[in-house]
């Protein structure tokens, strides 16, 4: 996530507003079945069965169209109600994988940019499928409801809506911080609970299925606002709005360590303190594998991905304010549309020559392009 998406996305808003879930439910338990069973007269038995079955049928059909089925209780001895596993369960793909996206309330507005997001991936070669597999986090209660409006897997993190400001003094604001660490908060719970993620901020525009160009042997992947060649120099400068994190011992300690670093270095956003951790002694000795993906796949407007035959995905970084992401993110798609239709048309065999117009209003204005560091990592850039 670089400087200038946080500075709009997320200005006010509390993060350790958690409770905002429903209580969990009681776990079902096969001993509690057994016991009643042995002291429920037949007729009892036989008509409580069916009207379990019949509230099984009735939810079902409330649970069936967003994948995933029903509970049966008889079975489900080890069913943690907990309303994130079970979303993380409906959505995950068959090695436990998951894609999640942050929403908040003005980035979930119609027109704005959870719509460009759901459409890159409708129109993004063969990524449609991978809607089935997302999960949207919301930090607002008009994120949340816009996200159940149109989405299956909605997961309610932060009450509090955000406010949008166009003022770059809000970045770093306490508040802003708590939701930038709330994130980092979650995506540990989502590794603890076995579920390996694509992190992908809402800004980021999926055009290819991202998996083939992963690494099978890292644990953490991470896209760079500017990469240096080699995927597995630390030097790279990351850009956290997109990574792919493995469920291990390892990732699960490493975002221990990331979270807990807030406290270590105060004031830091989560990029920043990544930049410092990435050096840890803990990341030498578990042997955990920092991979940098390349901005020829995982582009932005730091870094296009020129070529429309590679790319992957493009994040609106390198730019500020809201309006302008979404107005050079809707040519973006404009682009990629006509890049289809020309390698769609069966009569022409020429290469395609064309390739991004934007950046444009991501690039002017108040907008301070950052420049491929030289040493110095700060927090005017990322
Ligand atoms: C969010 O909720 C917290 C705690 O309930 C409160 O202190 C804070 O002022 C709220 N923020 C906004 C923007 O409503
Ligand atoms: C889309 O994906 C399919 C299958 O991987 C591939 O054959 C086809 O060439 C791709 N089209 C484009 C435009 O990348
Ligand atoms: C959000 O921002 C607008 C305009 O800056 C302001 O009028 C409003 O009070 C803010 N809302 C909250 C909840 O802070
Ligand atoms: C993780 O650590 C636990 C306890 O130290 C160990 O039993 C388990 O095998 C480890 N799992 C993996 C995948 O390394
Ligand atoms: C397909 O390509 C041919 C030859 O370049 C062109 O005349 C035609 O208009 C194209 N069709 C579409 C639908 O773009």
């Amino acid at each position: 996530m670089e400087l200038e998406s946080k500075n709009n996305k997320d200005v006010v808003g509390v993060s350790n507003e958690k409770s905002s879930c429903p209580p969990p439910q009681p776990e079902y338990n096969l001993d509690h079945y057994q016991q009643l069973l042995k002291q429920t007269p037949m007729v009892v038995i036989v008509f409580a069965m069916m009207a379990v079955s019949c509230l099984v049928l009735y939810h079902s059909s409330i649970v069936l169209p967003f994948r995933g089925g029903y509970i049966n209780p008889f079975i489900a001895t080890n069913y943690h109600a907990n309303p994130l596993s079970r979303i993380l369960r409906s959505a995950a793909m068959d090695d436990n994988t998951i894609v999640i996206t942050f929403l908040n309330d003005a980035w979930a507005e119609p027109q704005s940019m959870f719509d460009l997001l759901l459409e890159s991936f409708r129109i993004g070669n063969q990524t449609e499928r991978f809607l089935q597999h997302l999960v949207v986090v919301t930090a607002g209660e008009k994120a949340y409801a816009r996200c159940s409006k149109l989405h299956p897997h909605c997961y309610h993190l932060i009450t509090n809506g955000t406010n949008v400001s166009k003022e770059e003094a809000d970045f770093m604001t306490a508040d802003y911080l708590k939701i930038v660490w709330s994130k980092i908060d979650f995506m540990g719970k989502v590794l603890d609970l076995g579920y390996n993620f694509v992190f992908s901020d809402a800004d980021i525009m999926w055009f290819r299925d991202p998996f083939s160009h992963f690494d099978k042997d890292a644990d953490i992947q991470i896209s760079c606002d500017f990469f240096n060649g080699n995927p597995s120099d630390l030097r790279n400068l990351p850009n956290t709005g997109f990574s792919y994190v493995k469920s291990n011992n390892k990732t699960i300690q490493f975002y221990k360590l990331w979270y807990n670093s807030r406290m270590t270095y105060p004031g830091l956003h989560d990029q920043d303190a990544f930049n410092k951790i990435k050096f840890s002694p803990f990341v030498r000795n578990v042997g955990l594998r920092i991979r940098f993906v390349d901005t020829a796949y995982f582009g932005g407007f730091c870094r296009p991905s020129r070529d429309l035959n590679k790319v992957c995905t493009m994040h609106a970084n390198c730019c500020v304010g809201l309006e302008n992401k979404v107005h050079d993110l809707e040519i973006l798609l404009d682009d990629w549309r006509k890049y289809i239709k020309y390698v769609g048309n069966q009569t022409t065999t020429d290469v395609y020559k064309g390739s991004w117009t934007v950046p444009q209003l991501c690039s002017r204005g108040s907008f301070k392009r950052p420049r491929p560091p030289k040493k110095k990592v700060n927090q005017d850039k990322s």
